[in-house]
């Protein structure tokens, strides 16, 4: 396993998370070690440091930020160095990881292939002139974990937009996403396995209401504190399993992958976000919450992390 300082922002969680999961990995009989991995240079040392058959990063890229994402433009991949050094790794491919980590890269393939998005809009490089839809919704196009989020992340007005997409660049560094407003019900669907065996699994996300403002939205303070319930959706599951496995295959994702979603005006689901490396801490994160739904047995999470292990060992030397 491979992580770092910014595993919590990037990737699956903190070093604790990190426990967790090597705990699990070794209880489904496999060896597992940790490679903390600040950069290139770490990460060729852990590697030559044992035997290593397949990588587990919690981080796109190199990093020493905890805080945000905020991708730098000189940054290192980890997928890529594992490409260079011919060691497979679980998840998506170094390219679908880069389209992952920018939202507006990630609806751009998905409208290529005519999977439901919203109408979005990356400014810069486009003007937020150019938006024609209101209300619109504003937000950081690599972040996680509703950062930025809040509730003036809702525009009714060009000059609300305007100001809110200068926030962004101000405060978190980059470019603003503005997409068509979702008013409608939340969902995440996980996806997990490949081929024949994948499966997908769609949880409602919801919060209690009194905890909203104006809009019913997972602002930043609302997300990582248990306020956030899953459960088996009443509504929506084909449409959401359909969906998500159409952006799967648009993308190339592989092992797992977790999809947000939400209802439009119209009543259709669309897609705001797949998460390439999505959160595992035990319990508390939605792809634990779900396979649980789902499987409900003994130990979930162990099945769950020994699920991915398998498969991504699977699609790489066969079984
Ligand atoms: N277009 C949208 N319309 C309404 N709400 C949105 C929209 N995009 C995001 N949100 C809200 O903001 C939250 C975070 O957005 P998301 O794109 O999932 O980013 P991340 O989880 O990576 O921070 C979502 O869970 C949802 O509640
Ligand atoms: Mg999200």
């Amino acid at each position: 396993m491979v992580t770092g300082q910014g595993g919590d922002a990037q990737g699956w969680g903190n070093m604790a998370v990190t426990g967790s999961v090597r705990d699990a990995i070794v209880a489904n009989g496999y060896d597992c070690r940790i490679v903390l991995a600040e950069d290139r240079r770490a990460l060729e040392a852990g590697l030559r440091d044992g035997a290593c058959d397949m990588v587990w990063s919690s981080l796109y890229f190199f990093s020493n930020r905890e805080d945000i994402i905020g991708i730098p433009a000189d940054a290192v991949w980890v997928a890529d160095v594992l490409d260079e050094l011919h060691v497979p790794y679980i998840g998506p491919s170094a390219a679908t990881m880069k389209a992952l980590i920018g939202k507006f890269d990630t609806h751009e393939v998905l409208a290529c292939n005519r999977v439901s998005c919203p109408r979005h809009v990356l400014c810069p490089p486009s003007d937020c002139g150019e938006v024609d839809f209101f209300p619109a919704f504003v937000k950081p196009n690599g972040e996680s974990r509703s950062v930025g989020i809040s509730e003036n992340s809702v525009a009714e007005t060009p000059e609300a937009l305007r100001k809110q997409v200068a926030f962004i660049q101000r405060e978190l560094g980059q470019a603003a996403l503005v997409e068509e407003y979702l008013p409608g019900r939340e969902y995440t669907v996980m996806v997990i396995g490949n081929g024949k065996q994948r499966e997908i699994l769609p949880g409602r996300v919801t919060v209690d209401p009194s905890h909203y403002g104006k809009y019913p939205i997972l602002r930043s303070d609302l997300r990582g504190v248990g306020l956030t319930h899953v459960s088996l959706p009443d509504a929506h599951k084909e449409e959401a399993i359909a969906l998500a496995g159409a952006a799967c295959d648009a993308l190339g994702c592989e092992d797992h992958v977790r999809i947000d979603m939400r209802e439009g005006a119209d009543g259709k689901l669309r897609i705001m976000e797949v998460n390439g490396i999505p959160g595992l801490k035990p319990v508390k994160s939605w792809s634990p919450q779900i396979y649980a739904l789902y499987h409900p047995g003994e130990d979930p999470y162990g099945a769950l992390i020994g699920t991915i292990v398998r498969c991504a060992m699977e699609r790489s030397y066969g079984k």
